[in-house]
């Protein structure tokens, strides 16, 4: 029953079922508003996005730098910024960056946009935070909006992530995952890398449970 239920709810089901996303939508927090394209992940539908801006709405964030890898809408990169932090957004997919330059002007907001695979293109090598909302299904994407979502049969985007992690040097990273994703096996990808994933939120919203996990590399 629990499984017909979460296939029911299954949220990119829900998304893709729904024809309200085929138009661009709006999505605000504390007053910063962003335009959701139709090809871009729409913080509307699952819960990940808001909890990491609730999350990161106690901390002082003035002058800290910080990158939000795969900003998609990039209403985090933007919240960030309010709050004076100097902020990266870096995504693969250039129609978000495209809509997200758009909606940095339009809320008088200055970040750095860069297109990117990872941190293929990230020049900086060391931030005071990274945020990470990542696509966690396993299934091969098929376009630029599943890019979003899938992560690839074989986890391939945390594999490639984690490897890119062990040479970095940067203070706190946080990635959140939901209990519909299997965290036993990403925990244990970033173990091959000698990563570590600690929980630093646990939050139980709807019926699903969402982490914030900090990944550190192991002692
Ligand atoms: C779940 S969405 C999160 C979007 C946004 N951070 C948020 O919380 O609303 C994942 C984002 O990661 C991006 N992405 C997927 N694979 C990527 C890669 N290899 N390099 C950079 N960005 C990637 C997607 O395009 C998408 O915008």
């Amino acid at each position: 029953m629990r499984a017909i239920l979460k296939k029911i709810t299954h949220p990119f089901l829900k998304y893709t079922s729904q024809k309200y996303f085929s138009k661009p939508r709006i999505y605000g927090f504390e007053g910063i508003k962003v335009k959701v394209m139709p090809e871009v992940f729409p913080p509307h539908c699952t819960l990940s996005t808001k909890i990491l801006l609730e999350y990161l709405k106690p901390l002082d964030l003035n002058e800290k730098t910080l990158l939000e890898l795969g900003s998609g809408s990039g209403i985090i990169a933007l919240y960030a910024a309010s709050k004076g932090a100097k902020v990266t957004a870096s995504d693969i997919n250039t129609i978000a960056l495209t809509a997200l330059k758009e909606n940095s002007s339009q809320n008088g907001l200055d970040i750095e946009i860069v297109e990117s695979d990872l941190f293929q293109n990230i020049k900086q090598q060391r931030f005071d935070y990274i945020i990470i909302n990542p696509p966690y299904y396993a299934k091969q994407p098929k376009n630029i909006k599943e890019q979003a979502w899938f992560c690839g049969e074989n986890f391939e985007y945390f594999q490639k992530l984690f490897e890119e992690l062990t040479t970095r040097t940067d203070h706190t990273i946080l990635m959140i995952l939901s209990q519909d994703c299997d965290i036993m096996h990403i925990k244990h990808i970033a173990k091959q890398w000698s990563l570590h994933l600690t929980i630093e939120q646990e939050q139980t919203k709807l019926l699903e449970q969402n982490y914030i996990f900090r990944i550190s590399k192991d002692d």
